[in-house]
């Protein structure tokens, strides 16, 4: 997809070490999901007076929206050192044996994108997250034994973009599981007002909540939209301070709306809309109608257009709701009673 990297709400490469350079290093740092501060902190000093390692976390959340900087908080508190992998890059259960007893005591061992685990690679993570213990089976056929390893007490960290693709073994075993939401607009200026120092940016605050609203409830968009922003006042307006026009032209210029949609969002209600006659239609055929991932739409676009009231979820699929078709000026056709009855066949 041309535009893809446009719209990834992944880091990019080129963004990479800066997005490093504005992590917060401290719970105390880290800005809003206060349920989340909390249960973290009590957790980590019941832990500390223990002199135990914390208990597994387990995070969930769209992508951007600090669950990396969270599993870099976590070890940092705990002060043990922190590995990190990546799901589907452990490919055989040698290779997370290996990572497995490379921990010292207190360490953290966190694993993104964890409910893409290989299910044999998955299953020895049972033992070791419940009695700290690793299986290995030696040698092969009938003289084949079973060796019981200890391990140290470690803390596993786990990231998701939605605990539902954990599988219930998984997800059971962890003590802490939290789940992030999306950031109001109050908490993005916070975070963009700390990054624009950290930069060396000056921004205003009436241009940095005007950043904040269209960042669709993401850190890094937000980021990443404040260095967007900078780059067009340096340029085209050769201004000293992001303002609130800098900011509205800026965004306008790169195509983010004032309700903060992007191209993807603006061509999945559309789509909706004018192809599917405002819904509703399944994901798997709207993935094909837009030439997108279906974890890509219901990871990325959905949460978002779901907070906002721009879609509804049935269980035949997604609905424009009047919101939508207002956006775009359409003209909505109230149509009576699909909700419930379409609800209601699909459950029987
Ligand atoms: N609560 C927060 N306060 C300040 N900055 C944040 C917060 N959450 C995320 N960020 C910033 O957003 C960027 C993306 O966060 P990251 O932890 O990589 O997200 P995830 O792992 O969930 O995709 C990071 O550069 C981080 O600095
Ligand atoms: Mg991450």
């Amino acid at each position: 997809m041309a535009n893809q990297s446009e719209l990834d709400v992944n880091a990019l490469p080129s963004e990479r070490s800066e997005e490093k350079s504005l992590r917060p290093l401290e719970l105390s740092e880290y800005v809003g999901q206060k349920k989340v501060k909390e249960t973290l902190s009590l957790c980590i000093d019941a832990a500390k007076a223990r002199n135990d390692a914390l208990d597994h976390v387990l995070l969930a959340g769209p992508p951007g929206l600090g669950k990396t900087t969270l599993a870099h908080i976590i070890s940092k508190e705990m002060g043990g050192q922190l590995h990190t992998v990546a799901g589907p890059n452990v490919e055989r259960k040698g290779d997370l044996a290996a990572i497995l007893t490379n921990l010292q005591p207190g360490d953290v061992l966190f694993i993104d994108e964890i409910h893409r685990l290989q299910k044999p690679v998955e299953e020895v993570l049972y033992s070791a997250m419940e009695d700290f213990k690793l299986d290995l089976i030696i040698g092969q056929g009938p003289g084949a034994r079973t060796l019981r390893l200890d391990l140290p007490r470690f803390t596993l960290v786990g990231a998701t973009t939605r605990t539902g693709l954990l599988s219930s073994p998984l997800r059971d075993r962890f003590g802490v599981p939290l789940r992030l939401d999306l950031y109001p607009v109050e908490e993005l200026e916070q975070i963009i007002q700390r990054s624009a120092r950290l930069l060396g940016i000056q921004a205003d605050v009436n241009g940095s909540r005007e950043i904040a609203k269209r960042s669709r409830g993401t850190p890094r968009i937000a980021n990443r939209l404040l260095r967007r922003v900078r780059d067009f006042s340096q340029v085209r307006r050769n201004a000293a301070a992001i303002s609130h026009e800098v900011s509205s032209a800026a965004l306008t210029l790169f195509e983010i709306d004032p309700r903060g949609l992007d191209q993807l969002d603006r061509r999945f209600l559309t789509t909706i809309i004018d192809k599917f006659d405002g819904g509703p239609v399944g994901i798997e055929t709207l993935g094909s109608a837009l030439g997108e991932e279906r974890d890509t739409l219901e990871d990325v676009v959905e949460p978002f257009l779901l907070q906002e009231g721009f879609i509804q979820r049935t269980p035949r699929g997604r609905l424009a709701t009047r919101q939508a078709y207002d956006h775009f000026g359409r003209t909505y056709i109230e149509r009576p009673q699909t909700l419930a009855p379409v609800a209601q066949l699909d459950l029987i």
